[in-house]
């Protein structure tokens, strides 16, 4: 179907003049999400301009500025006071859409980028790697498409006054797996037990990594009586977590406050009671809850009434079933979640946005965005600067202990999450290291603090139980700097043994700064003790 202006122009100008009618509904193909999780452009034409909307799931973001010039049209999604431009080109009853970078979810490139550290300036490896992908949608039908869906009034959910109660776990922070960096809507009962046999076999088990997280797209459809089922990639939950419990290790699971997951799955809305008490039936023993689409059912304030809600369905389903389940809150850091976050039933809560597999991304969220939270982690309750990416390969060997070091400086969850089935010896080295584990895993449970900050070198100071510190040199820039803890920046005086913690070496005692030369990108981290 084509628009014609005037049949009456010269030849040369007819490519910008008729312009392709795009009424109809375009089903994207080849997404990760199954059929019940369609996502669809529904537009309705005029001339070479055109509106609509893009649905998934149960999600609706309204189209504008379209416009088709010959076979390519441009159009612009509208997600809240956010505008993003997409372009397409069109062949017959195919749009290849090129979705811009950022809007889809890329993975990292090639291990590595070469040397450990060098002089000069480091290959190009700190960009982002791009993101760029294409959808292609077909045209399924060509009548216009029915009204933009009415979205209804929003809820307003305040938490019980009283809060919810301690449910005694994650004393120390988590550490496990988590399948969304690596696997993403490729998780499997096979992956996942793949994965716990491979914890087993290379000593991540036993150097502390307990926890299996299977994050979104298990989620299948609700039976007559509303119960979640898990979706074919996931045969038997149950059988699974025996599995994986048979292995010594404990098995996570996911879900939303809304009624879809971010990936557009099933989400726990209204369902919040049924959806814990058939996890612990399941024996899964940690929830992953992501505000996700929340936000079209639940008013801004509702964040900690809706994650007290599902806060206090896990303490109840795991008082009746005698098994407790970790829960860790997703809503990437919003509404100053550290001050509400422990009283909504929560162990861990996010705290940014989504990490990916660069040093842009790893040290904005570890050196930038945890500053000042320090006051709200503790035994029991921790801040989550997001799952590692150790071993994913968009960043080398030094800026990965650089990820390690920093975490568990920042007392934060520990959650592997890449291949551990081909994972290489430098990557287990530096995810086993059990001296920076205990760092971690400290029972004080006292988040470190940047003590000092003078260009690209950053100290940063973690007291430990046993009263000696943890002191984290760290070299922001790509040249190689020597980095100086001064005792009077500890506040600390007197003689103290300085232990590098890489190295596994005692380096001797200090009685007034310590200094090491540290790599691009890279760490000294010291323990010291009196
Ligand atoms: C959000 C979360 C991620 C991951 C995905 C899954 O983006 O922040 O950690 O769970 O959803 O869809």
């Amino acid at each position: 179907m084509r628009f014609c202006l005037a049949a009456t122009v010269a030849l040369i100008a007819v490519h910008s003049l008729c312009a392709a009618d795009l009424t109809g509904k375009w089903v994207v193909t080849a997404a990760v999400a199954p059929a019940n999780n369609e996502t669809a452009y529904y537009i309705a034409a005029t001339g070479n301009t055109f509106t609509g909307y893009l649905k998934q799931g149960q999600n609706s973001s309204a189209i504008a500025d379209g416009k088709v010039d010959g076979d390519y049209v441009t159009f612009a999604i509208v997600r809240g006071d956010v505008k993003t431009i997409y372009t397409g080109k069109l062949a017959g009853d195919t749009l290849t859409i090129t979705l811009p970078a950022g809007s889809g979810r890329g993975f990292g490139g090639g291990r590595g980028r070469g040397p450990a550290f060098g002089f000069g300036t480091p290959p190009a490896a700190n960009v982002a790697p791009a993101q760029l992908t294409e959808q292609i949608a077909r045209r399924v039908s060509a009548e216009a498409p029915p009204p933009l869906p009415i979205p209804p009034a929003k809820e307003t959910l305040m938490p019980p006054a009283a809060g919810v109660k301690y449910d005694g776990l994650a004393k120390t922070p988590p550490m496990g797996w988590n399948s969304w960096n690596k696997f993403q809507a490729r998780v499997s009962d096979q992956v996942v037990r793949d994965v716990a046999d491979a914890m087993v076999k290379t000593g991540m088990r036993d150097a502390g990594y307990l926890y299996v997280n299977i994050d979104d797209t298990w989620e299948g459809t609700r039976d007559a009586q509303g119960n979640i089922r898990s979706n074919e990639k996931f045969p038997d939950m149950k059988a699974l977590a025996d599995y994986v419990h048979s292995k010594g290790l404990k098995l996570g699971i996911y879900s939303s406050p809304g009624p879809k997951t971010c990936a557009g799955y099933e989400g726990s809305y209204q369902h919040e009671a049924q959806d814990a008490r058939t996890w612990a039936a399941w024996g899964i023993d940690y929830l992953k809850y992501d505000w996700c689409s929340a936000t079209q059912v639940y008013t801004p304030d509702s964040q900690p009434g809706a994650y007290a809600k599902m806060g206090q369905a896990l303490f109840d389903a795991g008082l009746a079933s005698g098994h407790a389940m970790v829960y860790s809150l997703c809503q990437y850091g919003q509404v100053d979640v550290g001050t509400w976050g422990a009283n909504a039933g929560g162990n861990l809560w996010r705290t940014t946005g989504d990490i990916s597999d660069n040093w842009a991304s790893m040290s904005n969220i570890g050196f930038n965005l945890q500053l000042g939270r320090e006051k709200f982690a503790g035994p029991g309750h921790w801040n989550d600067p997001d799952m590692l990416e150790i071993g994913n390969g968009g960043m080398n060997d030094t800026e990965y202990r650089t990820h390690m070091s920093l975490w568990s400086l920042l007392a934060a969850p520990l959650l592997a999450g890449n291949d551990l089935r081909s994972v290489a010896p430098d990557i287990l080295e530096i995810l086993t290291n059990k001296e920076v584990i205990a760092i971690d895993q400290d029972a004080l449970g006292r988040q470190a603090v940047q003590i000092s900050k003078d260009g690209d070198a950053q100290v940063w100071d973690r007291p430990l139980a046993d009263g000696s510190m943890a002191v984290g040199l760290f070299n922001l820039g790509s040249t190689p700097i020597p980095v100086t803890a001064a005792w009077s920046a500890l506040k600390i005086t007197g003689s103290w043994n300085a232990r590098d913690l890489w190295a596994h070496a005692d380096r001797g005692a200090g009685t007034d700064a310590v200094w090491a030369n540290v790599p691009p990108h890279g760490v000294v981290l010291l323990k010291l003790t009196k």
